[in-house]
């Protein structure tokens, strides 16, 4: 059991997930990474990170079990950067896991960035100041950092805040399978099918796509399964899988279609969460 002191209170800090509404590969690099567009959006839901003085590491909630064992959590390498550089500790970490694990919505960047912005807190360091930690802990963490709205570019650390869809009504989808973002990449076809366009994001969302989505589908095809089906259901404004894979989205335009839509995807194995843009 982790020790902790009963009279603080822990700092908890949302670990958003994240949607690529869209994302268009542009390059290879020499480096393994590839160069991206991309348009970053949060939800409302998401992990819990709890941060107090003490010791340990605990995970719980409904996808703790998809993370037991694991040594290498980021939010462990998060706290440990943070102490590197501004000092502090030691701390009891709790991790509440709501998001499944390996799916293409961030949760593991989230995490890591809700430990960053909790230790911040703690010891009055500025969001800002954790830019560089973040951008070294992992591709998606410095868009996590901020959970704003965004273009990004580069290997997607590179962002440009952009007027979002606050209250948008969102279902997300996950199969229940896993899939590797390095081995989602490697498949990518080395084909560069454009920049993602200018108006507004909505638009530019509609008129863009998810050039990971062949090789996702390739690795895991339960992912056709879930694109059919939201495709298929009323009131749908955009339908597309997040990230590497294998959750997918779709964007409603009311809280009814959504809600109907959640009852009509619902499957054996399948996650379906209903949530909104923020
Ligand atoms: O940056 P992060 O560690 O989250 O990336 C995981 C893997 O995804 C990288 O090792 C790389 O193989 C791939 N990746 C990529 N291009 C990006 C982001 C991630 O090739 N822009």
């Amino acid at each position: 059991m982790p020790s902790t002191d009963p009279s603080f209170d822990p700092i908890a800090e949302p670990a958003r997930a994240k949607l690529n509404l869209a994302l268009h590969v542009r390059a290879r690099r020499p480096d393994g990474y590839h160069e991206l567009e991309t348009l970053f959006a949060f939800v409302d839901l998401g992990d819990i990170v709890r941060i107090r003085p003490g010791n340990g590491f605990t995970v719980t909630g409904p996808f703790a079990g998809a993370l037991q064992g694991e040594g290498d959590n980021l939010v462990m390498r998060a706290a440990a950067r943070f102490a590197e550089r501004f000092g502090g500790g030691p701390w009891a970490i709790e991790l509440e896991k709501h998001l499944p694990v390996a799916s293409g919505i961030g949760g593991g960047s989230a995490d890591a960035a809700a430990t960053l912005r909790a230790l911040a807190r703690l010891q009055g360091v500025t969001i800002d100041a954790l830019y560089p930690i973040a951008d070294a802990l992992g591709s998606d963490v410095p868009a996590c950092l901020f959970g704003v709205t965004a273009l990004g570019t580069g290997r997607g650390e590179r962002l440009d805040p952009i007027e979002g869809l606050a209250g948008q009504p969102v279902l997300m989808v996950n199969p229940g399978v896993g899939v590797s973002t390095a081995e989602v990449f490697r498949r990518w076809d080395g084909v560069d099918r454009g920049p993602i366009g200018g108006g507004g994001l909505l638009d530019r969302a509609r008129a863009g796509r998810n050039d990971l989505e062949p090789p996702a589908r390739a690795i895991a095809p339960e992912i056709d399964a879930v694109l059919a089906a939201l495709d298929a259901l009323p009131g749908v404004i955009l339908a597309r899988m997040s990230g590497s894979g294998a959750t997918c989205f779709a964007l409603f335009d009311s809280i009814e279609a959504r809600h109907g839509a959640a009852l009509a995807v619902a499957r054996p194995g399948w996650w379906v969460a209903e949530t909104a843009l923020v």
